[in-house]
């Protein structure tokens, strides 16, 4: 195997502060994978391999690497992952440290611009050979530029046919590249300045709007769409069930609550919270299916909070349980057993309920007991759920 004479120094160093997310930004999830592993996957889209060489924030530098070399799978004897510094200048001096020694041409890229296509590397790497410059890539300005004062006065309307906006990757001869950041004492906006200030010249060649920032929320929720758009949501390939039983006494003196609803004119069921028999077993079957326990330990019969408390919220509960425990609901099916209520009227609104509380479909089935039993005798219901979950 030849040694590549490529290499993309990823910076995913920042802390995106302006994003404002739990995690540094390089380790937000964009519809199901990391940013980072997303640019990962863009640099390794190309043609020619690459030597990658991913910069990460000091305290996830062992978690950068475990995305990193899953992405990167059997090329991985060209991966590289370092800790990066306070500024992204930083960052990049980093990455260059880490340089192979065939490497002749360095393309430094945001990983925050995540969705960057694998064609715009490889024009850039390509112009870079052909010009022998520095080469970024570059959109035109859509908007009118004003220039304004302190006060907001708009001072000149600037000629926005001289403009671009720049982008990464940005591609340099390494001995440039190099050479300009061992000299480089100041902090620059990006690589191509500190490259010019070095007195090297810079092509500015056709970037592609998919390589914008990852910067605000709102940028984080357009990348979602994108990709909700273009990729099939990811399949599951961890399953686990789980199921629940519960079991109430009628008791004719409170109103009946069952399955979120409320049923006015039929006898209700007995029981510290409301006795929604439906509402506890569709609870069970998810703690069950996600190894969480039961009803009764996780939301005890001492607990005020839960006291009178109606299915929804021990649904809603649950259901934060789940997600935090790291699982998706596939979906959940119950079935009553009971004289009354009679469910058929109401089964298509409990179900519709039910699925908008738990993000998942829900259905529902109802059988009498053919006289035996308590149920049969008319004492009581008994709720069967079984839950589906995925391991996300
Ligand atoms: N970066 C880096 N090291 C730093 C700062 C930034 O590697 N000390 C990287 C970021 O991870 C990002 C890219 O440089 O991929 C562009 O920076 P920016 O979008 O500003 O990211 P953050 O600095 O993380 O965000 P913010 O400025 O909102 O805090
Ligand atoms: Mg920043």
């Amino acid at each position: 195997m030849t040694e590549p004479t490529t290499a993309v120094i990823l910076v995913a160093a920042g802390s995106g502060t302006r994003l404002g997310a739990a995690v540094p930004k390089a380790f937000v999830d964009v519809a199901g994978r990391t940013i980072l592993e997303r640019a990962l996957r863009s640099a390794l889209g190309m043609a020619e391999p690459a030597q990658l060489i991913v910069v990460a924030p000091h305290e996830l530098l062992s978690e950068a690497g475990r995305i990193a070399t899953a992405a990167v799978g059997a090329a991985s004897t060209y991966l590289s992952v370092v800790a990066g510094g306070d500024t992204r200048q930083q960052s990049v001096a980093a990455g260059l440290a880490a340089l192979g020694d065939d490497i002749d041409v360095v393309l430094v890229h945001d990983a925050a611009r995540s969705l960057t296509p694998p064609t715009l590397f490889e024009l850039v790497i390509a112009s870079v050979r052909s010009l022998g410059t520095g080469v970024i890539p570059g959109l035109a300005v859509a908007d009118t530029i004003k220039q304004i004062d302190w006060m907001g006065s708009v001072e000149k309307t600037v000629d926005r046919s001289a403009l671009v906006a720049v982008q990464t990757p940005q591609g340099f001869p390494r001995d440039v590249l190099v050479a300009a950041y061992a000299s480089a004492n100041q902090d620059y906006t990006d690589d191509a300045a500190l490259v010019a200030a070095h007195g090297t010249a810079v092509t500015v060649v056709d970037g592609d709007p998919l390589a914008f920032k990852i910067t605000t929320p709102w940028d984080l929720a357009r990348a979602e769409s994108l990709v909700s758009a273009t990729e099939p949501a990811p399949v599951a390939t961890e399953w686990r069930t789980g199921v629940g039983i519960d079991v109430h006494a009628f008791d004719d003196d409170a109103p009946l609550w069952l399955g979120g609803l409320y049923w006015p004119g039929e006898p209700g069921l007995a029981g510290h919270s409301d006795g929604d028999a439906i509402a506890h077993a569709v609870c069970d079957a998810l703690l069950s299916a996600s190894g969480l326990g039961d009803i009764g330990g996780r939301f005890g019969t001492s607990d005020k909070q839960f006291e009178n408390a109606h299915g929804e919220v021990f649904l809603t509960a649950t259901v934060e349980l789940v997600r935090g425990a790291g699982f998706e609901i596939g979906n959940v099916a119950v079935q009553l057993v009971a004289n009354r209520p009679k469910l058929a009227a109401r089964r298509a609104e409990i179900e519709v309920h039910l699925t908008e509380l738990l993000g998942a479909p829900v259905s529902i089935s109802a059988t009498t007991a053919d006289g035996l039993g308590f149920t049969g005798r008319g004492e009581g219901v008994t709720a069967i759920a079984t839950a589906l979950v995925t391991v996300v």
